[in-house]
């Protein structure tokens, strides 16, 4: 019995060693291992042997060893399969995006550049600021506390821990503020998210560009005087504004800057409801409590914020009547913006 099992075994190396596909590989396992196989012969062959524990002993492990060479081997030649198959897959060939078309700013990142830039020229600093952010960021520091009505504008998406996606992006001031101290310059653009029902001109998730300029003697003149210097180089030529009274805990007095209807010139038409003038851009002189609560000496500093509707100022300056188109992925509309 046992030189039996061992010229198979010999047999048994030999043939796995010529099996190079998987195929040969399958039928080794049924000429050894199958119900009519080798190893499955040696079993029923037991009742004739003598000594049936050793010799079961023995069978048992060719079996063994059958099976888990046959395993390795078969993974192996799936492994080669597979090296096999990455090395005749074609290259990556890096000149290929030549004859691609190639990609385009999204229309809110051109404008947020060209913004960037305006302010840069009028020595502001520009920041980044996270979207998820506290209650105290987004409100407490606004001088919004729990409670204040005005927090029904801004409803918005909370995580479990008590965080919320900020719903605007004055949810920076504080820790800007804390960050430089006074006299301070500064712009942070970002993405913002209220729990609205969309239409064509609401959206759940916008963009804003929060502007603050802090030092001594800062006025409402100086705050005009700002704005009407961005709107005039954003849109290209002269921008009247005017301010009406808004309210916003945050700013004291608040406004909001309206420019004159680009479309109609101001004479009044659809895209302006008539009016001849826009609502894009409440601002107004920080709230002494939010200065404070910044670590700034109010004795000393005032200061001015806005908070410019980036996507609004997107929608008119590329004439896009729908909000939803922003966010919509779709290429084709957005790519029209490349060359503007
Ligand atoms: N954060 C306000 C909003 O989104 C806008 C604002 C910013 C108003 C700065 C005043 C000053 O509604």
């Amino acid at each position: 019995m046992k030189e039996r099992i061992e010229q198979l075994k010999k047999e048994f190396s030999e043939a796995l060693a010529a099996a190079a596909t998987e195929e040969a590989l399958e039928a080794l396992r049924v000429a050894y291992l199958g119900k009519k196989g080798a190893i499955t012969d040696l079993m029923k062959s037991l009742r004739d042997v003598e000594d049936k524990k050793s010799a079961g002993q023995w069978i048992n492990e060719f079996k063994t060893l059958a099976e888990s060479e046959i395993a390795s081997a078969a993974a192996a030649l799936k492994d080669a399969a597979i090296k096999a198959q990455i090395r005749s897959a074609k290259k990556f060939n890096p000149t290929l995006i030549a004859e691609r078309e190639l990609g385009s700013y999204h229309p809110i990142t051109l404008c947020t550049k060209d913004l960037e830039e305006i302010f840069m020229g009028m020595g502001f600093t520009i920041e980044d600021y996270a979207e998820i952010v506290g209650d105290y960021e987004c409100f407490e520091a606004l001088n919004i506390p729990k409670h204040h009505p005005a927090r029904d504008m801004q409803d918005t998406y909370y995580l479990e821990n008590g965080q919320l996606l900020k719903t605007h992006t004055s949810a920076a001031q504080n820790a800007i503020m804390k960050k430089y101290g006074a006299p301070l310059r500064a712009i942070f653009p970002g993405r913002c998210f209220r729990n609205e029902s969309t239409d064509a001109c609401h959206e759940n998730t916008f963009f804003q560009m929060e502007g603050m300029m802090i030092d001594e003697n800062i006025s409402i003149s100086n705050l005009i005087y700002f704005m009407k210097t961005m709107l005039s180089q954003v849109f290209k030529r002269d921008i009247k504004v005017r301010l009406r009274p808004g309210f916003f805990p945050f700013v004291e007095p608040g406004f909001e800057l309206d420019i004159n209807c680009l479309i109609c010139g101001g004479e009044g038409c659809p895209s302006c409801k008539n009016s001849g003038w826009l609502e894009l851009c409440p601002c107004g002189m920080i709230h002494p409590n939010v200065l404070r609560d910044g670590g700034i000496d109010t004795e000393k500093y005032t200061g001015f914020a806005f908070g410019l509707g980036l996507t609004r100022l997107a929608m008119m300056r590329y004439g896009v009547k729908d909000i939803r188109d922003f966010n919509s992925g779709n290429l084709k509309a957005l790519s029209q913006f490349k060359s503007l």
